[in-house]
């Protein structure tokens, strides 16, 4: 097997996306666009991988790591001066050279494979991946000669009017023999609408040296969508989206409505879960199986047992065991690690704590750096007052406690195992096993009072 390289284009700023942050970076599914390309082209087993990379250099390469190597366009002056720079890298090695652009995040590693083995088999120079759109708006035409040859690319800015009739376009994704590539780049100039170096240039001087050039004509045309401004990357979002959630539902997932559900590509997700309208789940998930997750429902970065259930709920960095009720309408938030058999009702709110097997604040709570035992039961309104100005504290409650509706458990306190606290306590004081803690001022009764009242007010009259 001869060597294989892949050269991703990663330099430009993405003026059209108007944004601080860099083109490739914007994520499609949770993920930057130039990761989904980085991600695919991994998985066919080059011995290099390159990325050119320029405009918020440090930002991609903290993106990315250790999994590529780097080449730095300085200047952007085109993509063809853009893969000229992986010379140093690249230069004189005998093999084949892939070459994908950073904003094409939708391309698959079957249709890489497919133009490699088109490229080898046919034994060309360069072969181009090009596909057809009625829309063909941006992108550089591939124009062909009346016997069908390719000739050269031409872009939307340099084209004829004749020209940007044609419907087949450069998808910007190529197979190079890589010594003919870094010979035919020295030879392009910029003399063209935008004064940049062209990759695609290497296209014609090839074939006017009388060169093999081939096409491959994908007829999945929304594969090689390029990114170049929002309205791409809605779109880049819409299909990925739709090849993530069909990709679930082929594993055993329901999507009860698919244009309403987002799951981001790195999810996993188990067999007999449901999932409801206006659900995302984002980063790195994992959902369990038979869960019940919206309708609308975030969870992000979390990870979710079995049979669990979370409906108007958002959750985020923590740990839901199996067999819990969450929802309708509470957050868990980060650190938040809940346990099995556990009822997270409406209007609670938890946060960085411990909530043990089989409790339960049904309704209206908030629970925050607490460790909670198992078997507790959080009453109505219960609340830990875990911040006093300007330090968290802790509140701790021990197995099999009872805590009445509407208490406030002021930290740092204990709440002993088995132990009771009666409803509208304030609670300061650390709490003993199985004790009953009244924390309230008493209640009297005056007989008769009102009846006073009203007689001493006929009185005055
Ligand atoms: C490019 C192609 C066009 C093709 C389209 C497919 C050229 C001249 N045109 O156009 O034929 O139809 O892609 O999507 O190649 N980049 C650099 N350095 C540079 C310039 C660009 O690294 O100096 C990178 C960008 O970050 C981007 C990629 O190259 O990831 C493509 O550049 P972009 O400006 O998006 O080119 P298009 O106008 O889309
Ligand atoms: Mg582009």
């Amino acid at each position: 097997m001869s060597n294989k390289f892949a050269v991703i284009l990663a330099a430009g700023q993405g003026t059209r996306m108007k944004s601080q942050l860099y083109k490739v970076l914007h994520p499609v599914c949770g993920k930057p666009m130039v990761q989904h390309v980085v991600d695919e082209v991994t998985t066919l087993g080059l011995s290099e991988i390159v990325t050119i990379v320029g405009h918020g250099a440090e930002k991609v390469k903290d993106q990315l790591g250790q999994s590529v190597t780097y080449a730095l366009q300085e200047e952007q002056l085109g993509t063809g001066h853009a893969v000229m720079q992986a010379a140093t890298l690249l230069e004189g090695k005998e093999g084949t050279t892939l070459v994908l652009c950073g904003d094409t995040p939708l391309i698959t590693k079957e249709t890489m494979k497919a133009l490699l083995e088109l490229h080898e088999k046919e034994d060309a120079k360069v072969s181009i991946l090009t596909a057809r759109t009625t829309n063909p708006t941006g992108y550089g035409r591939i124009v062909r000669s009346e016997d069908g040859f390719v000739e050269r690319i031409v872009e939307q800015k340099d084209a004829t009017e004749e020209e940007q009739q044609i419907q087949e376009i450069n998808t910007g994704t190529y197979c190079f023999d890589n010594i003919a590539l870094f010979n035919a780049l020295k030879k392009v100039t910029n003399e063209n609408a935008q004064g940049e170096y062209y990759l695609p240039d290497v296209i014609e001087i090839l074939q006017q040296a009388g060169e093999n050039v081939v096409a491959y004509q994908t007829p999945i045309f929304e594969e090689t969508l390029g990114v170049n401004d929002r309205v791409a990357l809605a779109e880049a979002e819409k299909v990925m989206k739709q090849r993530i959630n069909e990709s679930w539902m082929k594993q055993g997932v329901t999507i009860i409505d698919p244009a309403a559900t987002y799951i981001e590509k790195e999810v996993i997700i188990g067999q007999d879960t449901v999932l409801y309208p206006g659900t995302m789940i984002r980063g790195n998930s994992e959902i369990g199986s038979g869960c019940i997750i919206g309708p609308h429902s975030e969870i992000l970065s979390s990870t979710i047992g079995d049979k669990t259930e979370v409906k108007q709920s958002v959750v985020r960095e923590s740990h839901i065991g199996s067999g819990v009720a969450v929802g309708p309408f509470a957050h868990i938030r980060p650190e938040s690690n809940i346990g099995n058999d556990v009822k997270v009702g409406n209007f609670v709110e938890i946060k960085k704590s411990n909530f043990g097997n089989g409790s339960k604040a049904p309704h209206l709570s908030y629970i925050g750096d607490a460790e909670i035992g198992d078997r507790v039961n959080l009453g109505c309104g219960s609340i830990t007052v875990n911040y006093d100005g300007t330090n968290k504290h802790k509140t701790k409650v021990g197995d099999d406690a009872f805590v009445g509706c509407n208490s406030n458990l002021v930290a740092p306190v204990t709440v002993g195992k088995n132990a009771y606290i009666a409803a509208g306590s304030t609670v300061t004081d650390n709490v003993p096993d199985s004790a009953l803690s009244i924390a309230r001022s008493r209640q009297t009764n005056k007989e008769g009072y009102v009846q006073k009242i009203k007689e001493k007010k006929n009185n005055d009259k």
